[in-house]
């Protein structure tokens, strides 16, 4: 019964990959051999994550459910899947999930967020972790892209979104695992300055509550938020697969 809930969050309108994404959303689109949504299904299955859903949203939401079905082609029984109306931010598509995961801990992944390796021993530590959440860090070259960890020494004091002056260059990737107080926060969570429920204010709410662990990710990890990041992507998984 105490199974993590998975929760990947594919919505938005992909604006930055116009106009790519006028036609299809930003998850569906290809990175090397295979739809972008693949990589974080396929990272939350190795990860032993077996109850997924996907939560999608903008004009083509129908085309997850043309592509992946019931997940059979990754050896799953069934998917489930939402639908977020609007661009309300990462933390609000989140909260759909509510009535999926209430009482469960959940891994979340952001659905154009790409990985070298899996995630089972963070996933692991996450599980003998009594209460609060976790993320994961990556020292990258363009922290003011990203959520990014104010530290000092072994804490983290806050996390910073898209920073003009980042206090480091520890980026907050795309994974993050919750116990079920994330929906009692996104709750009491103000619209950002872009006029969204930023996921980086859930975080910082569970820093508040001093329940916010950390480990710093092995491997290579990118977002296929921009074409560079996209084009970045593509060939790290070309690299990967050709080895
Ligand atoms: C989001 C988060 C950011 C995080 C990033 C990881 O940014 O807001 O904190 O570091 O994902 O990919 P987005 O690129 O969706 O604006």
């Amino acid at each position: 019964m105490n199974e993590l809930k998975g929760v990947i969050l594919a919505g938005g309108l992909g604006k930055r990959l116009a106009p790519l994404t006028k036609i299809t959303n930003k998850h569906l689109l290809p990175v090397y051999d295979r739809p972008m949504i693949y990589y974080p299904l396929q990272l939350l299955i190795d990860a032993g994550v077996r109850d997924i859903l996907i939560v999608t949203g903008g004009n083509h939401a129908g085309e997850f459910l043309r592509l992946l079905g019931n997940g059979h082609a990754f050896g799953l029984k069934h998917l489930n899947y939402t639908y977020q109306e609007g661009e309300g931010g990462i933390a609000e598509a989140l909260g759909l999930a509510e009535h999926f995961a209430r009482g469960r801990r959940l891994a979340v992944v952001l659905g154009d967020n790409l990985f070298q390796f899996g995630i089972r021993e963070y996933v692991e530590r996450f599980r003998r972790q009594k209460k609060g959440a976790r993320i994961l860090l990556k020292r990258v070259e363009d922290p003011e892209r990203f959520g990014v960890a104010v530290l000092n020494g072994n804490k983290i004091e806050a996390i910073e979104e898209k920073p003009a002056k980042p206090q480091s260059s520890c980026a907050v990737t795309g994974v993050y695992l919750y116990d079920d107080q994330v929906f009692d926060i996104i709750k009491t969570l103000k619209p950002s300055r872009r006029g969204e429920l930023e996921i980086t204010d859930v975080n910082n709410a569970y820093i508040r509550k001093n329940e916010l662990c950390f480990d710093i990710l092995k491997g290579w990890w990118t977002d296929c938020g921009t074409f560079d990041s996209l084009l970045r992507a593509n060939k790290l998984v070309a690299g990967k697969r050709w080895k």
